[in-house]
């Protein structure tokens, strides 16, 4: 199987971005996992902090072992938004593809320094890991939002600057950039999010020179997600929107459903929303016509 980097240089080739969607369970796996095999992309599948508490680091790298060697699926696995030297260090032992080191919300120079630190860890242990950093706090959750996130860049003079990524990849020698160009974590129940900053997101790509992860995915426009994948986006993470499918199928499972106590068979109505979520969100990043 490929790399992460190489199918991350393929994909900017080609102007398609790679999906990315987080777990914290079998089902939600399986959901994305049937959804990439049936367009045959590759995928990424994350776990944030607390989704690797619930589902246990190893775990999750066995499962996608499992994808990879026996389902012969073409997929990653991320550790998503980890905020210490210490969890870095458990997600290197156990085995994932890439560490994304969220200090997004510290000072520019503090943000670098630590940054910095978690590169020569992870090179020295294995330097096929990959190490994304993030600049500009976009906000931490993927939740059904009331207001824009406290303290989340979302004003032009907020947003990640060009020279300040460029200092940012020389300085630390990450792999990857996660960038503030308008996207936030979360999104609005019937509203769609903020628009990005296409202009903002070309002239990073350009300064920064590594690929760009797009955070905060749920709730954006369609064509906002083209325009950002031709200014340079390669990776889109995507939460919240499968955990909206996962409660709602689940709902509707239990209200049908009385007196059914098996959760494999309870699951199956989840299961097809978040399959849904992410078949629609790979077709648009993988530009796969109908
Ligand atoms: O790292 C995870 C994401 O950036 C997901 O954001 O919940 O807004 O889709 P989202
Ligand atoms: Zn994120």
């Amino acid at each position: 199987m490929s790399s992460l980097l190489e199918i991350l240089k393929s994909a900017s080739e080609r102007g398609v971005a790679i999906g990315h969607f987080n777990i914290a369970n079998i089902a939600t796996l399986k959901a994305i996992a049937k959804a990439g095999e049936e367009l045959q992309v590759p995928f990424i599948i994350g776990t944030s902090e607390g989704e690797s508490e619930y589902i246990d680091m190893h775990a999750a790298v066995a499962l996608v072992k499992d994808l990879r060697e026996n389902h012969g699926l073409v997929c990653y696995l991320n550790a998503d938004h980890i905020h210490s030297l210490e969890k870095v260090k458990l997600a290197v032992k156990a085995g994932y593809d890439s560490v994304l080191f969220d200090a997004g919300k510290l000072p520019f120079e503090e943000n670098i320094k630590a940054t910095k630190e978690v590169v020569e860890y992870v090179k020295s242990e294995n330097p096929d890991i990959l190490v994304e950093g993030e600049l500009g706090y976009i906000g931490s959750s993927s939740k059904i939002l009331k207001a824009i996130p406290e303290g989340a860049a979302i004003k032009e003079e907020d947003l990640t600057k060009p020279v300040e990524a460029r200092q940012f990849i020389e300085e630390t020698d990450v792999d990857l950039l996660a960038p503030a160009v308008g996207n936030i974590h979360g999104m609005f129940k019937d509203a769609p999010n903020p628009n990005l900053n296409i202009e903002r997101i070309k002239q990073i790509r350009e300064a920064a020179k590594v690929p760009l992860v797009l955070h905060g995915g749920s709730g954006i426009r369609d064509e906002d997600f083209e325009f950002a994948i031709q200014a340079g986006i390669s990776i889109i993470h995507i939460s919240t929107e499968i955990r909206s499918a996962w409660r709602h199928g689940l709902e509707t499972a239990l209200k049908g459903n009385p007196d059914e106590i098996a959760p494999y068979k309870l699951i199956g109505e989840a299961l097809d929303e978040m399959r849904q979520v992410v078949y629609n969100r790979l077709k648009l990043f993988n530009r796969l016509l109908e």
